[in-house]
Formats: structure tokens, sequence, C-alpha cells
């Protein structure tokens, strides 16, 4: 069987490496690291590391061309989360995921029939949340960076002021959206030349978006959420029916939140708290614990059953007890302890599987209360940065605001619109996650560190939606697990379920055939491959032995590995 699983992997590795132009191995350094999406916005963290910048210059600078350089994803106008760590081995988070606006209200995309209205929560100016992005970097760079904003933000605004060739992956993304980004004046002004798409070789100036990054530079948050560009997303929005009002955009503010973490096999597994959902991978990992992941083997069906039963239970929990905090008490303690685990998992079984429909959220008593993008950065010191952004779909509403040359988001589609109505990722939610003045939507985006022995031997995390989850539960026990050197952690196939719909979705190579065999005749009938883009997740990462910095572009996608 061993054979068959390898072969599956050297397949799906040729494969996808004929797909897209990142290297296997990565980079190797002793200095620094960084890997992203992009290669521009990786050389631009780069060149600021070059200058003397710690690992937050350098992300902050990435981040910023990102919004440059890959525009599905990398945004001025969405959100994220960071998680930083320190030198001095302190972890911080930084939640800066987009907020509802104050004049949403939980029923405002049903209709009269009380029917969810999809348009709406997906593709229209009502869509937007309020953007966080700009307010997050800024607050990162000024508690945790060395260097003046003006500085971090330059190789940005050079990107778009004096432009960059458009290259295949790029030019085809752009062409795959192209009918979309046609509705709006303002995005056929940025991403189409004579009515087509931007094409391969094209040199792709944007003026009005360097405007806003200079404006950013210059003034800082203000030049942003107050003044002349707040008054160009404003009139966008409402021109359009949207709700977001200058004092959104002025009261908008990313919020530090404890890092949330367990100890797992000896190592300190850190990540992003709620409103993200990375709780998930804790509790999951937690359901694993007891069993030698290992001993199984990559690919086994018995692991993959095991697996997928953990994962059922904690996609359950996240549609009951996961919101944004501040709104939402989530029994976040017993959730992540070792204890609850135990309990939940009580009912696995070897040669049996649960019915989806027979699983709900786990009981809690008297409580006490795609379009991503990660990319992960580190210094020779042991500063680390992971960070997730995004736009939620590709290019977000397709709407770019008119003189300022970004993207909005369409994030609003994260809360649950209706109580069970599934939403572009068919995750479902309840009361937890719906629409309130103010909160924050639930996210899947889990910006992760792990930690051994006062080392940061790992820095991931991925874009895909609901599948960012076991996108990031599989690098890890590749990584920890099966040892796997991390080429392999986050290039070998990945699978995923999540609890409803009740269907493994897989990549190329994930199951051998003898495996698969076994899985049917446990029970498992809904199979779904994954067809669509590279694959599931795009995991950029980074370890760490204490002396050799390794970065690894996932193969599933193009992008930059650059080490110092
Ligand atoms: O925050 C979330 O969970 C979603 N808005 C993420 C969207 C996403 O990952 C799409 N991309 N691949």
């Amino acid at each position: 069987m061993n054979h068959s699983i390898y072969f599956f992997c050297f397949l799906f590795l040729v494969f996808s490496n004929g797909l897209n132009a990142a290297s296997q191995e990565g980079a190797f350094s002793s200095k620094g690291m960084i890997v992203s999406r992009s290669s521009l916005a990786s050389d631009a963290g780069l060149e600021i590391m070059r200058q003397g910048g710690n690992a937050v210059d350098a992300a902050v600078a990435t981040a910023f061309a990102l919004a440059v350089t890959y525009p599905s994803a990398g945004n001025l106008g969405g959100g994220g989360f960071a998680l930083v760590r320190l030198p001095n081995g302190r972890i911080f988070s930084l939640d800066h995921r987009e907020t509802a606006p104050n004049a949403s209200h939980r029923d405002m995309y049903l209709d009269e029939e009380g029917e969810p209205n999809k348009h709406l929560s997906r593709s229209s100016a009502l869509s937007a949340g309020v953007p966080g992005t700009v307010d997050g970097l800024l607050t990162l760079l000024d508690r945790f960076g060395t260097m003046p904003r003006e500085k971090v933000i330059l190789p940005a605004i050079r990107l778009a002021r004096d432009g960059f060739p458009v290259d295949f992956f790029l030019s085809r993304h752009i062409k795959r959206y192209g009918k979309k980004l046609k509705d709006y004046e303002s995005s056929k002004k940025k991403f189409l030349r004579d009515g087509a798409p931007l094409s391969e070789g094209d040199l792709w100036i944007q003026p009005d978006l360097a405007k806003t990054l200079l404006s950013i530079a210059e003034n800082g948050r203000d030049g942003f959420y107050e003044g002349k560009v707040a008054k160009l997303i404003v009139a966008e929005i409402r021109a359009r029916g949207g709700i977001i009002t200058l004092k959104d955009l002025k009261s908008y503010s990313s919020v530090w939140r404890d890092p949330i973490g367990i100890d797992y096999r000896g190592n300190r597994i850190w990540t992003m708290g709620p409103p993200s959902s990375g709780l998930l991978i804790l509790q999951m990992l937690n359901m694993m614990e007891p069993f030698d992941l290992q001993k199984l083997g990559w690919g086994n069906s018995k692991l993959i059953h095991l697996m997928i039963e953990a994962e059922k239970r904690a996609y359950a929990d996240r549609a009951e007890y996961l919101g944004d905090p501040d709104f939402f008490d989530v029994p976040l303690e017993i959730l992540t302890s070792k204890k609850y685990a135990k309990k939940r998992f009580q009912g696995f079984e070897w040669d049996r599987l649960s019915e989806s429909e027979q699983i709900s959220h786990g009981e809690i008593k008297n409580r006490e209360s795609r379009e991503t993008t990660h990319f992960s950065v580190m210094g020779s010191d042991g500063m680390a940065v992971s960070l997730t952004t995004t736009l939620n779909s590709p290019y977000g509403n397709k709407i770019v605001v008119s003189g300022a040359g970004f993207l909005l988001n369409n994030e609003m589609d994260d809360f649950s619109i209706k109580s069970n109505v599934m939403n572009q990722f068919n995750l479902i939610g309840r009361e937890a996650n719906s629409i309130e003045p103010n909160k924050r939507m639930l996210s899947s985006m889990s910006p992760t560190i792990i930690v051994k022995d006062d080392l940061p031997i790992l820095v991931t995390g991925s874009p895909g939606g609901s599948t960012i989850i076991t996108t990031v539960l599989q690098v890890i026990i590749n990584f920890l697990d099966h040892k796997m050197p991390l080429q392999d952690a986050v290039g070998f196939p990945r699978f995923h379920h999540q609890w409803k719909p009740d269907t493994i979705l897989y990549e190329r190579g994930a199951f051998s055939p003898d495996t698969r065999e076994n899985l049917e005749r446990l029970g498992y009938k809904a199979f779904r491959a994954w067809t669509f883009g590279g694959g599931i997740g795009d995991a950029n990462s980074i370890s760490f032995d204490g002396s050799l910095i390794q970065g690894v572009k996932d193969p599933r996608a193009s992008g930059g590995t650059v080490g110092l």
C-alpha cells in the first residue's frame, strides 16, 4: 500500500508542479524568510528586511504589496488575522476582521418570504463589511515594527505607481473573473484594457491605488478611514445600495485578542481565537492525541476515518458555539479542553461511521460564561508572523471604489444570514453568528504558530474557506506526527470533511485505491474530487530548527519564497 501512496503523491506533485510555478523544496536561510502567494509581494518584504526591518516590518510590507499584485485576495478593502511571535517567546494576535455596518440587522438578506437572497449577501454593495486591513497592518507596525510606515508601504506604492508585468497566473485569474468584473465601471477600468481582461506581459499600472497607498503612508489610518478615501468608499457604496457610513469607517478598530493554544505531544500549538475558527484545529488535535497517528500512517483509511470523525464533531460545534466573542459568549475554555475532547469523541468507533445527521453539537451545560491568502514571515531572531487576509470571494464583491482603486469585500456572507442556511462555503451557523451591528462575522482563517522548546518550529495557515481549518490540521499532523519534511507536510494531497454536507472532498492522490475501498466498506458514500485550481488550500509555511529557516510555497499555487 505504501508504494501506491507514494506513487500517487508523486503523480500529484508532478501534476501540480506542471500547473504552477512554485518550487518544491522552497528556500533556506539562516537570516529571514517570507513565503507568500506573490513573488513580488515576498520581494517587497525582503527589501524591507534587507534595510534592517524585522519580521513585522516585512510582513506589513508584504501585505500592502499583496493588495497591489494579488488583488483577488490581497487587499485594502478586506480584513484578516495576524499571529505574531516575539523573539522573547511572547505570542500576540491581532483581529482585523471586518465588522457589520452599524445599520445592519439580522434579517437584512431575507426577502419578504423570509428566504435568503444570496446575491445581496455575496455580490452586492450590501455584502461589504467595514474594512479592517489598513487599521490592522498599521496597528501591527506601530506596536512591533521598527520602521516608519512610509518606508514599509513604499514598495507597494512603487508597484502600483510604476506598474509590474502581469504574469500568466494573474492574467488567467482575471480572465476567469473578467465577466463579473465587467459589471462595474470602476472595476472595468482597473482590470480591463479596451474591454479585454489584462493579458500576460501587460504592464499593469494602478494610479488610483497608488494614490490611496500614498494617502495611507502620509496620514496613517486617517488617510483611509477619514478624508478623501473614506468619502470615496462611502460614495461608491451608497451609489450601489450599500450601508457603510463615514462613521462606520471612522470607528473601525482592530482588536488585540489573546491567542489560543494547547499542548500537543510536547508542542505548543498557537492559533487565532474567535471570531476565527482556529479553535477547531485545537479541538481536533485534542480528539486525536490519544491515538498513534504516525503508526497508523499517512493515507491509511483508519487514520482518515479518525480524522473525519473528529472533523464532523468540531464543525458541528462551530455551527452552534462560534461567533464574535464580543457579542456571543464562546465557551472557549471548554471547547479547547482535553476533557471536553475526550467526552466528545467517546462515541468514536473504528468500524462504524457516525452519520452527520445524527451528530449534533456537544452538550455544554452550565457554562460560565476562494479568496483568501496566507503568508508566513520569520526573522533570524525567531520573530515570526503568520497572517491570513481576505476579501472573502475572489475579488470580494467585485466592486472597485472609484478613484481609490481597491476592491471591497463581500464578507457579510460569512455571517449566518439565516439559521442553518449554508453560506458560500456550505457552512451553517445559528445565533452565535447572526448579524448584529458592529459584530464580526465568524471566519475560518486560522494563522498558526507552533512552538517547541522555545523555538517557533512551524508557521503556517491557508486560504480556502471552510477547508482552511482541515488544511492547517493536515499540515500540522504531517509535520508533527508523520515527521515529514516541510515540503511534504505542505505538498502531500489533502482531503476535507466539514460535517455538513456529509461529503469527503479529496485531492488527486489523497486516497490510494485500496484506501478508498476501505472507506467505502466502512460506509462512506459521498466522495467529491477537488477539480478547481491547484488544490485544497495554499499553506505557505516556514519551519525553523534553531539555525536553519526553511520556507515552502504551497505547490498548489504560484508565489514567492524568498530568504534573506
Ligand atoms: O473568513 C473566512 O472564513 C472566509 N471569508 C475565507 C474565504 C476564503 O478563504 C476564500 N478562499 N479561498
